[in-house]
């Protein structure tokens, strides 16, 4: 039988699920969350494993090739490797790639790779210590990079996310972009969304990503283009004969929504066709309310076939519920 495949109704293929296990985060990235924290979702709101296996079993059997476990920090939710490992189990679901803060997982790296994990994306913002305890307000830059030598040592494929932040870590972007010239890692540095869990903006100045690219060519004139992997988010770069590439993420600017490939549910369930929306339907509400497998695909293709053009529309549409939730409760 062909593989199915799903489409929006802009002609987009849709194959990558990006699912937020939890809100919950043992740091405070600032950017992210405010030093006390958010108010968190309540236990029972949130989606069970079995939910969320159910609901990934129909995604796939619609055309989702690969799934993406995010969160919050997925790893301080209570027996994420059980769930893995079930979900390395699926038939038809091609890769299962986790975006961790690396904090808490230097330890489970060895297991990750048996049940073939394919990929990680680590949040580190800053090399250096210091830097990295301003930013996100807690001292476990060590555990971090224990996590990210584990992942080389396996080989699963490494991607380093750091959010571009005017006066926190912009001698950062030369010392990660120097890790990629000896480790083959993906360094993408992403420009500054408004999702902090507190609603308002901060003053600072904002980079973006033609703004990073001069930065960065200005200490690497010799920067070259390498080609860019299909739906990818990121405009990659290498330094000449580096192991490494070098990307940046205009995921403000939002220039990539052309080829959008994503839907995204958070941990309560709420399916979102765009990171700039407001939620769709809540899948849990379904799952609780004993929907068929026939009922569920119908509420993801009606929702599919209405979908914003891009992440500016979406936040358009949204003009009364204005962006400024925690990225933690989004999934990022
Ligand atoms: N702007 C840009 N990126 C963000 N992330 C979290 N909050 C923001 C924000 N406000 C990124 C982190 C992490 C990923 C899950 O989302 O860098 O790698
Ligand atoms: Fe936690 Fe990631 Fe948010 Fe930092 S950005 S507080 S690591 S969820």
């Amino acid at each position: 039988m062909d593989k199915p495949r799903l489409f929006d109704n802009h002609g987009r293929i849709i194959n990558y699920l990006r699912l937020a296990v939890t809100d919950r985060c043992n740091l405070r990235c600032f950017y992210c969350m405010p030093e006390e924290g958010i108010d968190y979702v309540d236990k029972d709101d949130l989606m069970t494993y079995e939910e969320m296996e159910r609901l990934i079993r129909v995604l796939v059997d619609m055309g989702i090739e690969k799934v993406r476990i995010t969160g919050g920090e997925p790893f301080v939710r209570k027996d994420m490797m059980p769930f893995l490992q079930q979900l390395s189990q699926i038939e038809g679901l091609k890769k299962i790639n986790i975006t961790t803060n690396g904090t808490l997982t230097a330890g489970l790296v060895p297991e990750l790779k048996k049940m073939g994990i394919h990929s990680v994306n680590l949040s580190l913002d800053s090399l250096d210590r210091d830097r990295f305890f301003q930013i996100t307000r807690r001292d476990v830059f060590d555990k971090v990079m224990q996590t990210l030598e584990a992942l080389l040592e396996e080989k699963i494929e490494v991607k380093i996310n750091a959010v571009v932040m005017e006066g926190k870590n912009m001698e950062d972007l030369f010392l990660l972009a120097e890790m990629s010239r000896t480790r083959p890692v993906g360094i993408r540095f992403i420009e500054e969304m408004p999702f902090n869990g507190a609603g308002a903006q901060s003053p600072r100045l904002f980079w973006d990503h033609r703004q990073i690219l001069t930065y960065l060519r200005a200490h690497y004139p010799d920067l070259e283009k390498v080609q860019d992997p299909p739906f990818s988010t990121s405009q990659n770069y290498r330094i000449p004969g580096a192991a490494g590439t070098i990307g940046i993420i205009a995921a403000y600017s939002r220039t990539f929504c052309g080829t959008c490939n994503r839907i995204r549910i958070t941990p309560q369930g709420m399916l979102k066709t765009c990171l700039y929306d407001a939620g769709v339907f809540n899948v849990r509400d379904l799952l609780r309310n004993e929907a068929t497998d026939a009922q569920l695909h119908d509420a993801f293709l009606s929702a599919l076939g209405s979908r914003a053009k891009n992440g500016f529309e979406a936040e358009q549409r949204r003009w009364e519920n204005p962006v400024g939730e925690s990225m933690s409760t989004i999934g990022g």
